[in-house]
């Protein structure tokens, strides 16, 4: 594991963009997981900006959404489906049809997911990008997720809920379930990039780096990962010793 502690978010999300780029112009083709979330925005906008100054093309690049909202239809502003076209497709030259959608309307959500997780699997991802939530999840993986999980139908905590309902005008609009990668398939990934800033994300970063492998802590399974980066800021780094 290799762990970068940033000054600020700034700093986090130009460490992080950095790596996106490099990997990128290194594999033609390459397959990517995008995360949802504040987190990853200040990295998506700087991944513009480079798109901007010519100094990356997303052309060959292959995108994966991580997780969404179940049921949701693609046109709320609260579905992941929109947050990353507004937040990072619509500015760069990522192909329509190199995009891989967890689709939060299906009708057959099972059906669905088994699909995507035999996508991903039989030719896995080089690189996912992954925030976490203040209880630990990766992706929507709550506490108790088996770190075998493929892609699935996960029910939320009230918990997360409660946290994620800060977008929404109330909590009864939150829906109550989601679509998630697994961890079992965030675990194929060749390489993984985990971000976190700000206190409240202090106690799943110190039990990441200092605790053991535990189910109540879904994101403590990327301890195995063999190529895991960390990018901190200074306050969710601050109970590590
Ligand atoms: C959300 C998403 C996760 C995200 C996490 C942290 O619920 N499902 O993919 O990593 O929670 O969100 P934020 O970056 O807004 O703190």
């Amino acid at each position: 594991m290799l762990i970068i502690i940033t000054k600020d978010y700034n700093e986090l999300s130009k460490r992080a963009a950095d790596i996106i780029n490099i990997e990128i112009n290194n594999k033609p083709g390459l397959r990517l997981g995008l995360a949802t979330g504040s987190t990853p925005i200040g990295m998506y906008k700087e991944l513009i900006k480079e798109y901007k100054e010519k100094k990356i093309d997303f052309s060959s690049v292959h995108a994966f959404m991580l997780d969404e909202y179940y049921p949701i239809k693609k046109s709320d502003k609260n579905s992941y489906y929109f947050y990353t076209h507004e937040k990072f497709l619509k500015h760069v030259n990522i192909k329509k049809s190199n995009l891989n959608i967890l689709e939060g309307e299906t009708k057959n959500p099972n059906k669905f997911c088994n699909e995507y997780d035999k996508k991903i699997r039989k030719n896995p991802l080089d690189l996912q990008i992954l925030g976490v939530g203040v209880n630990g999840h990766i992706g929507f993986n709550e506490p108790g997720s088996s770190n075998q999980s493929k892609t699935r139908v996960i029910k939320l905590t009230e918990n997360t809920r409660k946290i994620n309902s800060r977008f929404f005008k109330h909590i009864n609009k939150v829906p109550k379930n989601a679509l998630t990668i697994g961890i079992g398939t965030i675990m194929k990934s060749k390489k993984i990039i985990l971000l976190a800033n700000g206190k409240n994300k202090a106690s799943a970063i110190k039990h990441l780096i200092e605790g053991k492998i535990d189910k109540n802590w879904p994101i403590t399974t990327l301890k195995n990962h063999k190529n895991l980066v960390v990018i901190l800021d200074k306050e969710a780094a601050r109970l590590i010793k």
